[in-house]
C-alpha cells in the first residue's frame, strides 16, 4: 500500500551535485517554496548552497536503498537527475552508460511507486536518435518532405542506429526506461513527469579536461577547454551536425513549472529546448570564438581544426545530425518561453568559465 502523498515535504533531487540539478536547487531555493534535499557523489557545484538553512545535501550511493527509501517517503516530490550523459562513453562503457540510465534508475522509480510520491525523471532528446530525413539521400524526396519535422513528443517516432554502433546504447536504455514509468503509471497509479532536455549550456556544465574531471566532456566544454587554453578547436566530421542550445536558466524555469504544477504535467512528457537556438557545430564554434572576441577586443588567433569522429571518439560512435524540439506542450501547458538568445547564453557561459577557471595557457 502506498503512503498518503507529502505535497508540502521537500523536493528530492538525485543527483543535485552535476550541471542541471544545482541550477534546479539554487531556483526552488530562490523561489523559496519548499525545502530541497539533495544527493550526489560529489559536492563540488553545490557546495555555494551548503550553506543554505533549507538546502540539505547527503552524500551516498543511490543504490543503497535503506539510506533512499526514507528520503523519498518525506519527499514532496523526487527529481533523477543521476546518470551518465557523456557522448565520449556510450561507445566506450556502454555497460556502464546503460547500467547507469535502466538498471540504477529502475529502483528509483519503484522506490517513488512503492511509497506513492511523484518522479520527475530526467530523460534525453537523444531518444529521438537520428532524423528520418539523415537515412535518405540529400536532395532526394523523402529527404525534402521529412527535413524540417520538430521533434514532437507524442508523435515523432524513434530512429535509433543499428546496434553496432553503440552510441545509441544510452538512448536505448533511456527510451526503456521512459517506456517501464509510463507503465508503472498504466498500471501500477506511479506519478510521473518525464523530460527530455535538449542541449543545455552555462555555467558549471561539464569540466575542463585535467582540471576538475577526466575524458571528453560535450561539445561546449571542449570548446571552453580550447578558448582557456589558448588552442583551436575542433570540428567532428565538419561540425555539419546541428544541436538547439538552451541556456540553464530558461531550462530550470521549465522544470520549476513542472514542479508547480502538477496537474499539468503529470503523465507528460516534455521536450526542454529552444528551437530559436539552431546551429551547426561549425557554427557554434564561430559564435563562441565571436563571444571570445567581443570580450577580449582582439581577434581569436586559431582556425577551427577538423577531425573524424573515429579519431575523436573511437569505434561505435555514430552522431544525431539535427535535433530540434516542438515545445508547443510546455508552451500550452506551463506557459513556458525559452527567452535567451544563443549569443547572449555563450557571453554569459565564457564569462563564467574564466571565473571560475581562469587562464589555463601553459
Ligand atoms: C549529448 C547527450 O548525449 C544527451 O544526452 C544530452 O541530452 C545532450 O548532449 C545535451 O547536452 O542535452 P550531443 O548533443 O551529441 O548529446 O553531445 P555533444 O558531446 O555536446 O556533441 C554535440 C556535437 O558536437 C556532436 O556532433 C559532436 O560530434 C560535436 N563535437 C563535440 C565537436 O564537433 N567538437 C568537440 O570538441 C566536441
Amino acid at each position: 500500500m502506498s503512503t498518503p502523498a507529502a505535497p508540502s515535504g521537500p523536493a528530492l533531487l538525485l543527483g543535485a551535485g552535476g550541471f542541471i540539478g544545482s541550477h534546479l536547487a539554487e531556483r526552488l531555493l530562490a523561489d523559496g517554496g519548499r525545502d530541497v534535499v539533495g544527493v550526489d557523489l560529489r559536492p563540488e557545484k553545490v557546495r555555494h548552497l551548503l550553506p543554505r538553512p533549507r538546502f540539505r545535501y547527503l552524500e551516498f550511493d543511490l543504490a543503497d536503498e535503506a539510506r533512499l527509501r526514507p528520503l523519498v517517503r518525506e519527499a514532496g516530490v523526487v527529481v533523477n537527475l543521476a546518470a551518465i550523459c557523456n557522448p565520449a562513453r556510450y561507445n566506450t562503457t556502454a555497460l556502464a552508460t546503460m547500467e547507469s540510465n535502466f538498471l540504477a534508475a529502475l529502483p528509483v522509480v519503484r522506490l517513488c511507486r512503492e511509497e506513492g510520491r511523484r518522479l520527475v525523471h530526467f530523460s534525453t532528446c537523444e531518444v529521438y536518435g537520428r532524423t528520418l530525413a539523415s537515412y535518405a539521400p540529400a536532395g532526394s524526396p523523402l529527404h525534402d518532405a521529412v527535413s524540417h519535422v520538430l521533434l514532437s513528443e507524442e508523435t515523432t517516432p524513434l530512429l535509433l542506429g543499428p546496434v553496432h554502433r553503440e552510441r545509441w546504447c544510452y538512448a536505448a536504455a533511456k527510451q526503456l526506461l521512459e517506456r517501464w514509468i509510463r507503465a508503472e503509471g498504466r498500471e501500477n497509479g506511479l506519478r510521473w513527469t518525464v523530460i527530455r532536455p535538449f542541449n543545455f549550456i552555462g555555467p558549471r556544465m561539464d569540466f575542463i579536461p585535467g582540471v576538475d574531471g577526466d575524458g571528453t566532456p560535450r561539445v561546449l566544454a571542449c570548446f571552453m577547454e580550447a578558448l582557456l587554453r589558448d588552442r583551436p578547436l575542433r570540428l567532428v566530421d565538419g561540425g555539419t551536425a546541428r544541436r538547439t542550445f538552451v541556456h540553464i536558466d530558461d531550462a530550470v524555469d521549465a522544470v520549476a513549472r513542472m514542479l508547480d504544477r502538477p496537474a499539468a504535467s503529470e503523465g507528460r512528457t516534455f521536450n526542454v529546448g529552444n528551437p530559436a537556438n539552431e546551429v551547426t557545430i561549425a557554427a557554434l564554434a564561430d559564435a563562441v570564438t565571436a563571444a571570445w572576441v567581443r570580450r577580449h577586443g582582439r581577434p581569436w588567433p586559431h582556425t577551427h581544426e577538423h577531425v573524424t569522429s573515429l579519431e575523436f571518439y573511437g569505434e561505435g560512435y555514430e552522431d544525431s545530425d539535427r535535433r530540434v524540439p516542438d515545445i508547443a506542450l510546455a508552451r500550452e501547458l506551463l506557459g513556458w518561453e525559452p527567452r535567451v538568445p544563443l549569443a547572449d547564453a555563450l557571453d554569459r557561459t565564457l564569462a563564467a568559465y574564466e571565473e571560475a577557471y581562469g587562464s589555463l595557457v601553459r
